[in-house]
C-alpha cells in the first residue's frame, strides 16, 4: 500500500511536519510506502481554474495530482489557523477539484491547542471528495514536542500507533472497493 501525507504547515520546519514524519515512520513499520509533501516547500501555485480548465498545470502541480491518485491511504495534517485548516493545505485540495478519492482511505492529524476544529471541518473537505475517513484522529499542541519538535508525549504516540494501525485496517478493506454509493 501506498500512503500520501499533506503537511500544511506555514513554516517549513514544524510541529505538523514532526507529527507527519512520526506518522510516517509509523506507516512505514508496517510495510505501507509513505512520502511525506511538506506543502510550504513543494511549490504548487495559487489554484487557477483556467489552468485546470487547459490542463495547463506546471510539473509540481501535475506531479502532485498523480501522486494523489497513487496513494492508497492519504493524511492531511495541518496547524490550527483561525480555528481552522491552514490555507496552504486548502490550495492544494483545491487543485484536486476535478478528482474523486472513492476508495481510498483518509487520516486527519493537527497541531495547535488539541483542538479538533480543524480537523471536524476537514471533515466536510474529505466527504466532498468522495474518502473514507476513519475515526481515530491526533490533535496536539505545543508541550507535546521538544525543543527539536519531537514527540515526547507518550499518549500521542500512542494514538499514532493506533491511528496508522486503523489506516492500515481501513486501507486493506477498502482497497480497489469502489465506495461511490456508499458515500454520495
Ligand atoms: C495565521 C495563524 C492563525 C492562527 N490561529 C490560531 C487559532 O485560531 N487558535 C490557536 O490556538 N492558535 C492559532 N495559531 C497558532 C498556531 O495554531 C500554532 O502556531 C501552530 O499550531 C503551530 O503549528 P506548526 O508548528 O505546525 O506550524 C495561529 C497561527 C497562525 C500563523
Amino acid at each position: 500500500m501506498r500512503a500520501l501525507i499533506l503537511v500544511g504547515s506555514g513554516d517549513a520546519k514544524s510541529h505538523s511536519l514532526s507529527l507527519g514524519t512520526a506518522i510516517a515512520t509509523s506507516l512505514s513499520n508496517r510495510d505501507v510506502t509513505v512520502e511525506v509533501i511538506n506543502l510550504v516547500e513543494y511549490g504548487l501555485p495559487l489554484y487557477n481554474r483556467e489552468i485546470e480548465r487547459n490542463s495547463a498545470h506546471d510539473e509540481a502541480t501535475s506531479e502532485f495530482l498523480q501522486k494523489s491518485e497513487e496513494a492508497d491511504i492519504i493524511v492531511w495534517v495541518t496547524p490550527n489557523y483561525h480555528n481552522s485548516f491552514s490555507g496552504i493545505l486548502k490550495n492544494a485540495l483545491d487543485w484536486q477539484h476535478a478528482r474523486k478519492f472513492t476508495g481510498k482511505i483518509l487520516g486527519l492529524a493537527s497541531n495547535g491547542e488539541r483542538s479538533p476544529q480543524p480537523l471536524d471541518q476537514l471533515m466536510l473537505v474529505g466527504r466532498s471528495q468522495g474518502y473514507t475517513m476513519i475515526p481515530t484522529r491526533v490533535c496536539t499542541d505545543a508541550s507535546d514536542y521538544d525543543d527539536a519538535l519531537t514527540i515526547i508525549n507518550e499518549s500521542i504516540k500512542q494514538r499514532i500507533e493506533r491511528f496508522t494501525a486503523s489506516l492500515v485496517e481501513y486501507g486493506e478493506a477498502f482497497k480497489g472497493t469502489d465506495t461511490t454509493e456508499k458515500n454520495f
